[in-house]
């Protein structure tokens, strides 16, 4: 995702910038950009394509000053082309800002700011900051920091915004969603979205939080809330070293992963629900209502988000759906039509057996669409269409954000054929919607500090178990193969995935007193059923592990260990749940002393068949 850095003090800023961008390029990006502030004129360069592009530009055109502002951008709204890149300036060139993040309103902002004579150069959100903190700028007499904390108010949705103007020196920054931290040096103040930009240049920072504001001088820094009030900020003294700030201060980058969750979900989400309207916008060119069938095909991971999607969207869209795993598809001579839409989901955009897999279907002339996190990758270019899941670089390899981020594709999407096929009422949208945007604020509540101490006591607890069983049910079925896989892949624990009413069809005969099952039994309408699954389990004498929404004390009573999750939508119940399987594989991992981040076998992208 996007990079940023900024600089005010004595140093050239060109070094400063371009080489705290070169920290942040583990990110992800597709395209670079400084503005750099000299004798009071904004110099802007920028280049699509990688970092070495941009050093390239530099070398051949250098720009002196010692204010500067840099960012690395992976595209959302528009190509990753030089005029797409950032920064972004207003047409005098005075006011130029950089931005991560998504602006939801954008469209209708931009429309308003042509009409009142404002010429865009970009396709992207962001442009319209500057020109709406040009106007702001102009009523407010010349208060940058006004002028942007006013245009903040218009706005909505997420960012990490930085501003300057060639009439200040000063830096104006804001965030909300994205991550935004100050690094405060000797007579120098630096701005980035990540920790391992500043390490170089101080170890003194300030993590600024949601809804703060920052104006950085040469002499020091003010922090106030966006309604304009003072806020303080401790200075916190960092030491990690450079791997460690890379994982973010976490031991892992997979616990760094599970917990960037809720920010994840909100990049997935934002832009695309509307829950005034009931509407889907997910800027998809196929014609929803042009399919008779659906297939879903992905591995691993994937695949299981692909089973909760298959739940989904049969659900709401009433549109047959069959979910293949793509080694097994790409062999078995499927029926595919040009009615058929075939869905690939993939983290990567690489995995080999996918990639093929959506080339037998573009043979048999199915229209695909990618459901896919990194940019550009090879399945993006042969896939008639892509909706990104913008979960952020996954180093982690076994897959935790990108999981509960492809789900969340997955739920837009049946939303989207649903309200396109007329098989949701708009009153049923609103409702799903309002509880697909609750899911970054529910994520975030499963992952409280007393959670998560909890779970990490239970997977103490049996940790030395040789085999675990997972069940569930309903949408909530995949929950459970989601579990097992993420435990056998990180603690080479041999764990079961299993439909809990598929049970006493065989693995039942597994169940004895050393045998953990995991059983999700959360809020819905099969929560009954499920129980009567867990009564089998007891009758022999299985240690019963529950999964309960927050405030079922009755159900509690059948369990050796409850672990209770924020009550949610059942329809969005596989997004909030599977947080606390993460964390049960995780610290049964940890607590067996396994390297969760390199799992021995496993490799984050499978290139090979
Ligand atoms: C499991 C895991 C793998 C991947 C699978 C597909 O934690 O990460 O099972 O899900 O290899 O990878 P992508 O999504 O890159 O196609």
């Amino acid at each position: 995702m996007c990079g940023i850095v900024g600089y005010i003090g004595a140093r050239q800023a060109q070094g400063v910038l371009v080489s705290g961008l070169a920290k942040l390029e583990y990110r992800g990006y597709d395209s670079a950009g400084v503005a750099i502030l000299d004798h009071g004129s904004i110099q802007v360069r920028k280049k699509a394509g990688k970092l070495a592009n941009l050093g390239a530009e530099l070398a051949e055109h250098p720009l002196a000053g010692t204010l500067g502002i840099g960012h690395t951008r992976w595209a959302t709204h528009g190509l990753p082309n030089d005029t797409n890149a950032h920064p972004h300036a207003t047409e005098d060139g005075r006011i130029v800002i950089i931005h991560n993040g998504i602006i939801e309103n954008y469209l209708s902002l931009k429309a308003e700011l042509r009409a009142r004579g404002h010429e865009f150069k970009s396709e992207t959100d962001s442009e319209v900051l500057a020109h709406l903190i040009e106007e702001k700028y102009a009523q407010t007499g010349s208060d940058l920091y006004e002028a942007v904390r006013l245009s903040l108010g218009e706005v909505r949705g997420a960012y990490g915004i930085v501003v300057t103007h060639a009439d200040h020196r000063e830096i104006v920054a804001a965030r909300t969603v994205s991550p935004l931290v100050m690094g405060v040096g000797e007579g120098e103040m630096f701005l980035a979205s990540d920790v391992p930009a500043l390490l170089p240049y101080t170890r003194r920072m300030v993590f600024l939080h949601d809804g703060d504001m920052v104006v950085l001088s040469d002499s020091g820094y003010r922090v106030t809330d966006l309604q304009g009030r003072a806020v303080t900020r401790q200075i916190d003294q960092i030491d990690w070293d450079a791997e460690a700030a890379e994982k973010g201060g976490f031991d892992t980058y997979m616990l760094k992963e599970i917990y960037e969750q809720p920010t994840a979900l909100t990049n997935t989400l934002i832009g695309r629900l509307n829950d005034d309207s009931g509407e889907v916008n997910l800027d998809i060119n196929l014609d929803p209502s042009s399919f008779k069938r659906i297939s879903i095909i992905a591995c691993g991971t994937a695949y299981l988000a692909g089973l909760v999607g298959e739940y989904l969207i049969e659900q709401l869209a009433r549109i047959p759906v069959e979910v293949d795993v793509a080694s097994e598809y790409r062999y078995r001579d499927p029926l595919v039509s040009e009615h058929t839409l075939a869905i690939v989901i993939s983290q990567s955009g690489e995995t080999i057996d996918t990639l093929e897999a959506l080339r037998e279907a573009k043979k048999g002339g199915a229209k695909t669409l990618g459901v896919i996190n990194a940019k550009g990758s090879s399945m993006t270019r042969e896939l008639d269409d892509t909706l990104y899941i913008h979960a952020g670089p996954e180093i982690g390899v076994a897959s935790t954000k990108a999981y509960t981020s492809m789900v969340g594709a997955m739920l837009m999407l049946a939303l989207w054929l649903a309200r396109a096929r007329g098989t949701l009422s708009e009153a049923q949208a609103k409702e799903l919607l309002s509880a697909a945007r609750e899911l970054p604020r529910l994520v975030e509540e499963a992952l409280s500090p007393q959670r998560v101490a909890q779970i990490k006591v239970v997977a103490e607890k049996y940790a030395h178990a040789r085999d675990y069983l997972f069940l569930g049910r309903g949408v909530n079925a995949p929950t459970a193969l989601e579990g097992a896989l993420k435990l056998k892949e990180i603690s080479y624990i041999h764990a079961e995935g299993y439909a809990a009413g598929e049970m006493k069809h065989g693995p039942i005969a597994l169940i004895d007193e050393n045998l953990p099952v995991v059983v999700v039994a959360t809020q819905s309408r099969l929560l009954e059923k499920t129980i009567s699954n867990v009564q089998e389990v007891r009758a022999r004498a299985g240690k019963v592990i529950l999964l309960l929404s927050d405030g079922d004390t009755e159900n509690a009573q059948h369990a050796d260990d409850v672990i209770y999750v924020p009550r949610s939508h059942e329809m969005v119940s596989p997004i909030v749940n599977v947080v606390a399987l993460q964390l049960l594989s995780y610290f049964t991992a940890t607590a067996l002393g396994k390297d969760v981040d390199k799992p021995r076998n496993l490799a984050k992208s499978v290139t090979v068949e």
